[in-house]
């Protein structure tokens, strides 16, 4: 077999044998497959598309492409949670404590930003000392002591993905049904949940635009989910502003850490206790979604899951004195302020290049290697449907140099539409599958 006949085979929207795709993910794997013949075959299968057959057979080479977790030794429903990825989507560090305090083990792997979007793995490491690299052995330690792990691929665990997903991230080839849904389930799938909600995007600022392609990805991951026996919903949610006020790594651990003081509500709380009333209802924990996020949101009021955020943070090497003090976070030193050019509506958010704006500041990634300023990033100071005046702030840029803080605001200009009439506000939660 060889890899150039695959690349073209695809490359004319052929489609791939079991043996071919399996060649391709070996190559990857191994090593002996060069970056650009990898980035090729996925421009090609980005335009070509994979069919269900093709998407099950990659899915399945990638989850076997290293290790496969078993948490059988950790007693009770392991639940486990994965966004298709968006902008201020902190979630995971809201939900993930607070499920676990209630009694249910999350044991979840997570990736790094991808395109536009923010990732879990990149918030934890802007946090000094937390270690992002769990053994096996580790993780099942965790779990049974504490309920709760948050972890990135170790080289053991589907090194397959690790390699598409970093090169994905800088080939343009990330928005693709497909490549979303083998890259999101292989992981799930080899990190051994019993039960996995899936927050699947829809809206300016993710990889599906509109509700019909996140139905299709949201459907193509349960389906794959329930034929290997996991438990598994998809929660189609809007995301046409960012989710949560604060975007960038250490500010979004920041506005996670108030959340869960009860500091701080709105979409990102709606969001992140609707995902964790999932998780708990198909633990078997609560017998409905509102008895879910009744609980969650005690375990807010009662403390327990700003306590269970501080375990985590102990069990990982994280210092756990940032819950208390903000100060010990990195904070880029340069800043901007960009200011409403009229008066109006907040009618429309350009939420991927509010994103852009954000990987100029240094919070996200233009090429594969390169390293991240945690504490760069923008504060949003308002939501859609707001009433602006001329002159307001709209939101604060952090960065390392004044450069950087006026490239980002020149996307965040171009981002942001001010109208004289209000326009309707679209819902947060769009399906449940
Ligand atoms: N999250 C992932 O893990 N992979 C993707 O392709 C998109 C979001």
């Amino acid at each position: 077999m060889n890899i150039v006949d695959i690349i073209i085979k695809k490359r004319e929207g052929n489609k791939l044998s079991n043996e071919e795709i399996a060649y391709f993910v070996k190559g990857v794997t191994d090593g002996s497959l060069p970056d650009y013949q990898i980035s090729v075959f996925l421009m090609a299968a980005f335009l070509k598309k994979l069919d269900a057959e093709e998407t099950a057979c990659l899915t399945m080479e990638m989850a076997q492409s290293g290790g496969m977790f078993d948490f059988s030794q950790v007693e009770g429903f392991k639940a486990d949670k994965h966004s298709t990825g968006g902008v201020a989507d902190t979630t995971t560090l809201i939900l993930a404590p607070l499920v676990a305090s209630v009694g249910v083990p999350v044991i979840k792997m997570s990736g790094r930003g991808l395109g536009f979007s923010g990732g879990t793995i990149d918030k934890l490491e802007s946090i000094p000392g937390f270690q992002v690299d769990v053994s096996e052995k580790e993780a099942i330690e965790f779990a049974k002591n504490s309920n709760i792990v948050l972890m990135s691929q170790s080289d053991n665990l589907t090194p397959a993905d690790k390699k598409l997903y970093a090169l994905r991230d800088v080939t343009g080839t990330v928005d693709s049904i497909p490549l979303i849904a083998a890259s999101i389930m292989s992981k799930k799938i080899a990190a051994g949940a019993d039960g996995i909600v899936l927050d699947v995007k829809c809206g300016s600022g993710a990889f599906m635009q509109d509700l019909a392609s996140a139905e299709t990805l949201a459907s193509t991951m349960v389906e794959m989910g329930r034929h290997v026996g996991r438990k598994v919903t998809a929660v189609i949610s809007a995301m046409d502003q960012p989710l949560g006020m604060n975007i960038g790594n250490s500010l979004e651990v920041i506005e996670a850490i108030e959340v869960l003081k009860g500091n701080v509500g709105g979409d990102l709380l709606e969001v992140s206790l609707t995902l964790g009333a999932y998780m708990l209802l198909m633990a078997g924990r609560v017998d409905s979604v509102e008895k879910g996020k009744y609980l969650l949101q005690h375990h807010i009021k009662n403390g327990m899951g700003l306590e269970k955020l501080r375990e985590l943070l102990v069990q990982q090497g994280g210092n756990p004195a940032i819950i208390e003090d903000y100060s010990l976070l990195p904070l880029s030193s340069s800043k901007k302020i960009v200011f409403a050019q009229g008066d109006g509506y907040l009618n429309n958010m350009n939420t991927a290049l509010i994103g852009r704006a954000s990987l100029e500041s240094g919070a996200g990634r233009g090429y594969k290697e390169q390293p991240l300023d945690f504490g760069a990033g923008i504060i949003m100071k308002k939501r859609l449907g707001d009433f602006v005046k001329t002159g307001e702030p709209l939101a604060e840029i952090f960065a390392s140099s004044d450069k950087k803080c006026i490239s980002a605001a020149e996307y965040m200009q171009q981002a942001i539409t001010i109208g004289e009439e209000k326009e309707p506000l679209p819902p947060l939660i769009l399906k449940i599958i």
